[in-house]
C-alpha cells in the first residue's frame, strides 16, 4: 500500500481547484500503480480543514525541537501524517504572484523538520493553480524552499484556467497526469532520481554543521537529532537516500 497525503494551501474546502487538481493526479497515480499491483490510499486535506497559527518565532524548534504551538493547533498531526506518508503532494494556489499565505505558514512551521531532514528523499508533488500569471515564478519559488528538506521533489509547475497547461482543456491534461502518474511511481521506486546538485550541496552544508556541533560537544538538538538518525555518516545524499529509504522500502 502506498500511502499519499496531500495537502493544499487553499481555504476554499471542496470547491478549491487546486484540491480537485491533486485528486486527478491522485486517480491518475492510483490507476498507474495498479498496474505494477500495488494499491494506493490518499488522503487530502485543505486549509478549510485545519486550524493553523503563525510562528511566534520563539526558536523553541530550534532549541529544544519541540514547537509549542504543535499540541494547540494542527501542525502537529500534519508533521506526522507528512513523516508517515510515502508520497506527499504539495498544492498552491498562485495568490498575490506566489504561493498563498498558508501554503508559506505551513512552510515556515516546518523548519525545524528541514534542519533535521525528517522528509529526506520524501517524493514530494508540487503543483500550483492559477487564472492566468505568475505560475512560473511561484512554483519556482516553492520548489526552492523544498530542496531544503532534501525531499525529491517532483515539480509539475502551475495550471492555469486562462493559459497553457488549461485545467479546462482533456488534451492538455490528460498527458500530464500521466506522465505525472509515471513520474511518481518511478520516484516513489527510487528517490533518487528527483535528487539535484543544489539539494547535494544543501545535504552537505547540513552534514558539516552536524559534525562540528557533536565534535565541539555545542549541545545543538538540530545537530543532535540529525547525528542520532544516523546520517551524519553519509557525504552523499543519494546514498543516504539509498540506506534511509529505499533499504526501508525493501524490508516492508
Ligand atoms: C487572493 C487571491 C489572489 C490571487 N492572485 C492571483 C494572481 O496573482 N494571479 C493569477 O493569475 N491568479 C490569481 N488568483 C486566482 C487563483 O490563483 C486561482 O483561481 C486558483 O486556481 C485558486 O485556487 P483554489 O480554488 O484552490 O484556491 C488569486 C485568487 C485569490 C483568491
Amino acid at each position: 500500500m502506498i500511502k499519499v497525503f496531500s495537502l493544499i494551501g487553499s481555504a476554499a474546502g471542496e470547491r478549491s481547484t487546486t484540491a480537485q487538481l491533486s485528486d486527478r493526479f491522485a486517480a491518475a497515480f492510483r490507476q498507474r500503480a495498479a498496474e505494477d499491483g500495488e494499491t494506493v490510499s490518499y488522503e487530502r486535506l485543505t486549509a478549510a480543514d485545519v486550524r493553523l497559527d503563525f510562528c511566534r518565532s520563539c526558536h523553541s524548534c530550534f532549541r529544544s525541537g519541540i514547537c509549542p504551538l504543535d499540541s494547540v493547533d494542527d501542525m502537529g498531526m500534519l508533521k506526522q501524517k507528512m513523516r508517515d506518508c510515502d508520497i506527499l503532494f504539495l498544492g498552491s494556489p498562485v495568490y498575490m504572484g506566489r504561493m498563498s499565505g498558508f501554503t508559506k505558514c505551513v512552510l515556515d512551521r516546518l523548519t525545524g523538520m528541514s534542519h533535521r531532514l525528517e522528509l529526506l528523499g520524501k517524493p514530494t508533488l508540487l503543483f500550483m493553480t492559477t487564472d492566468s500569471n505568475h505560475g512560473q515564478a511561484a512554483a519556482d519559488d516553492l520548489d526552492y524552499i523544498l530542496r531544503f528538506f532534501c525531499s525529491s521533489v517532483i515539480n509539475i509547475g502551475a495550471f492555469y484556467k486562462t493559459g497553457h497547461p488549461n485545467l479546462n482543456y482533456e488534451e492538455d491534461m490528460q498527458p500530464i497526469l500521466t506522465e505525472t502518474a509515471e513520474k511518481l511511481l518511478q520516484t516513489w521506486y527510487d528517490p533518487r532520481i528527483a535528487i539535484t546538485d543544489f539539494q547535494q550541496k544543501v545535504f552537505l552544508s547540513r552534514i558539516l554543521i552536524t559534525r562540528r556541533a557533536i565534535r565541539l560537544n555545542l549541545g545543538s538538538v538540530e545537530a543532535q537529532a540529525v547525528h542520532d538518525a544516523g546520517l551524519d555518516r553519509y557525504v552523499l545524499l543519494t546514498e543516504a537516500i539509498e540506506d534511509f529509504c529505499m533499504r526501508k522500502k525493501v524490508r516492508r
